[in-house]
């Protein structure tokens, strides 16, 4: 029974747009349709072939997804083997040279003769897999295994979405096209995140990650690795116009839909191969993806053939190449490195090792979880990497290599002090991350907590600004907030794109925010976990400054809305000599603001009432209305609910007073709140 004709027709069309748009956003990086659009094609394509299942064909993009987790994979033997190459391990122009030499030589050229041309490309660092094509269509995909026979894992192929199910343009009977999976790096660090997240096991590298996921017995697994591919070279070919030169077998492949790599070219002689050696050495650290080398082919496929292999390895080609991006080295010690917000890096010092293109004495190790998930050890030799502008970063110890018995790595128990300031070090039960309890007096927090201490919404003080902290903590004329206020005219015009003028401009804010609030003093602080909210609830609870000063962890859980933490924040904060002192000096240099009664919040007018303001008020500003409920011990919500008490309606009030209407909930106008709060 032949199905509808439209349904067919349908369901074709939409099979070649939906490959179309694949290609355009995995192959060309340039996408043509927006997502919902895509997707719309996509689930119309389900439907059709739900209702009609003879329409789910081979090549259908609904079929990347959709195998059984296998028990092991199926042997396949390559029609055409599939070759290794040799490496040459001379990573300098000389390796050109060599390789040179030695073509010329197979191919009895004298010194005279026209140079040999080559094409040149990429050596990325994946996965080696053969995919075969008959009739236009993905049949089988194979790992290299021993060059022989590798191992069927079409399946996982299919899922990678810049390999085309069906080849593009005109269809030979049989086309092989050799290539190389792999994943990118941002993928990569990508996937490790959410397997850590997950619990579950991260990757070393790129290429472990690509291989482990090609390697996977189930593809639904595989499906959601993250992983893209480049072609390179020809399996078997039957009816397929094989062209004369590697560089146009590329092309080749390319019209057909394959992603081929743009960094390549087509060369002469060796200085042409060192001249691509050094401009691909000078573009490595920038490739989205890791390479170890360059290879060189010769171009002729005529020729090619002529020089035929040695064992498994053609003479007609050559991997070149580059500084290795992971070295074995011994981990000496883990020190600490201070970030802006205190939190505590542990920093791997090492045998200095040269890796990716550098020498290499200090790794990051990110955290004490992570020091514990790798089971890195002081005394261990470890695997080192550096690839791309990233960090150098331990990935894991080598454990046959472990000498004996070495105690685990405890960060806390090893830094109970910052080492930059001799602050305790403290760790949240929650976080992955040990600080710094420094805080203001802490170099490595300085600019941070100055930029903090000077924000609109603490001591206010215009133009002090993130570049000028900057200059500031750098040329050590500021160390604390306190030297701010201690600032002259010379040191500040002196500074680098800072006029007169602006100094003149500085000078005058700072004056200015000499004279504050209790609560914006407080939350200028920047005590961990105080926010503006508590540092207002602070200061009307204690109405002075001394009276917080010597509180305990108890007392201050009598604030309004200060939970265990926050206290705990609290008296860790004031427990440091060091903020003790900054808060005094501060007092000193004439920072000062109007000291009220301890305000009992419970005792206040509003006390344990909530308001919600709406609309536009006569004559409060939304802030000042909300400064004097929160004086009265009242609350103000943003949205209106059966616990809302009152509701203050401005002009052009909207939902909020239809909603309170609903409720039933006091309606109150301006003067009705000025009642309320007793002031009128
Ligand atoms: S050609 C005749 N080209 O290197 C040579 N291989 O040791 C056959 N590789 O297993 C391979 N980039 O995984 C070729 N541009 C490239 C390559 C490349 C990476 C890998 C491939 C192969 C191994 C050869």
């Amino acid at each position: 029974m032949g199905e509808p004709i439209d349904a067919v027709a349908r369901a074709a069309a939409l099979r070649a747009e939906i490959a179309r748009h694949d290609h355009a956003y995995y192959v060309l990086d340039a996408p043509t349709v927006p997502d919902a659009e895509y997707d719309r094609l996509f689930r119309e394509l389900q439907a059709l072939e739900t209702a009609h299942p003879e329409l789910r064909t081979a090549d259908s993009p609904t079929q990347r997804v959709g195998g059984r987790p296998l028990s092991q994979f199926a042997a396949v033997h390559h029609r055409v083997p599939m070759l290794s190459i040799r490496t040459e391990t001379d990573t300098e122009a000389s390796g050109a040279d060599a390789f040179d030499a030695r073509v010329r030589r197979e191919l009895g050229l004298a010194d005279a003769d026209a140079p040999v041309e080559y094409a040149a490309e990429l050596k990325f660092d994946g996965l080696a897999i053969n995919l075969r094509y008959e009739d236009g269509v993905l049949v089988q995909a194979a790992t290299r295994g021993d060059g022989e026979t590798g191992e069927d894992v079409t399946q996982n192929i299919r899922t990678v979405r810049a390999i085309p199910l069906r080849l593009k343009g005109e269809a030979p009977a049989v086309l092989e096209v050799r290539g190389e999976v792999y994943m990118r790096r941002d993928d990569f660090e990508q996937l490790n995140g959410r397997q850590f997240a997950a619990g579950e096991k991260t990757f070393v590298n790129p290429r472990n990650a690509a291989a482990g996921s090609i390697r996977q017995l189930d593809p639904a697994v595989a499906a959601k690795r993250p992983l893209s591919f480049f072609a390179y070279g020809l399996g078997e070919t039957i009816g397929w116009p094989v062209p004369a030169t590697h560089a146009e077998v590329l092309d080749a492949l390319q019209a057909h839909g394959f992603p081929v790599c743009e960094h390549r070219a087509v060369l002469s002689g060796a200085p042409g191969l060192a001249e691509f050696h050094a401009r691909i050495a000078a573009l490595r650290d920038g490739l989205p993806f890791d390479i170890d080398g360059v290879v060189y082919k010769v171009n002729s496929l005529a020729l090619q053939q002529q020089l035929g292999f040695v064992t498994r390895e053609p003479r007609w080609a050559v991997a070149h190449k580059y500084p290795a991006q992971e070295a074995v080295t011994l981990l000496r010690d883990i020190e600490v490195q201070v970030g802006r917000t205190g939190a505590l890096t542990p920093v791997a010092r090492l045998e200095p090792v040269f890796v990716g293109g550098v020498t290499v004495t200090n790794a990051t190790l990110h955290n004490q979880d992570e020091i514990d998930r790798k089971d890195v050890r002081i005394g261990d030799w470890v695997i080192v990497r550096r690839a791309g502008d990233v960090i150098p970063e331990v990935v894991a110890p080598v454990p046959e290599r472990r000498a004996g018995e070495l105690p685990r790595f405890d960060l806390l128990a090893r830094f109970p002090r910052c080492p930059v300031c001799g602050s305790h070090v403290v760790r949240g039960t929650d976080e992955a991350v040990a600080r710094c309890t420094g805080g203001l007096f802490c170099p490595a927090q300085r600019k941070q907590a100055l930029l903090h201490f000077a924000g609109r919404r603490a001591m206010d003080i215009d133009g002090l600004g993130e570049k000028l902290v900057d200059q500031l903590v750098d040329a050590a004329i500021v160390k604390t907030p306190v030297d701010i206020y201690r600032l002259g005219i010379l040191a500040l015009a002196n500074l680098e794109r800072m006029g007169e003028k602006s100094a003149q401009n500085l000078l005058a804010a700072i004056e200015k925010s000499r004279h504050t609030t209790l609560a914006r003093f407080i939350f200028a602080l920047g005590i961990r976990n105080v926010g503006e909210a508590t540092a207002r609830d602070l200061a009307r609870h204690f109405g002075k400054l001394d009276a917080l000063l010597d509180v305990d962890e108890a007392a201050l859980q009598q604030v309004p809305d200060v939970g265990p933490v926050v206290a705990k924040s609290i008296v860790e904060f004031l427990g440091e000599p060091h903020n003790r002192e900054v808060i005094e000096q501060l007092r000193a240099a004439g920072v000062s603001w109007q000291e009220g009664e301890p305000t009992d919040a419970v005792s206040g007018r509003l006390a344990g009432r909530t308001l919600v303001l709406t609309g536009t008020l006569p004559t409060l500003s939304r802030e000042e209305a909300k400064a004097m409920i929160e004086g009265q011990g009242g609350k103000v919500a943003g949205s209106v609910s059966k616990k809302t008490d009152y509701v203050v309606a401005g002009e052009e009030a909207g939902s909020k007073l239809a909603k309170a209407q609903e409720l039933g909930i006091t309606i109150l106008d301006e003067p009705g709140l000025m009642a309320l709060l007793g002031n009128q």
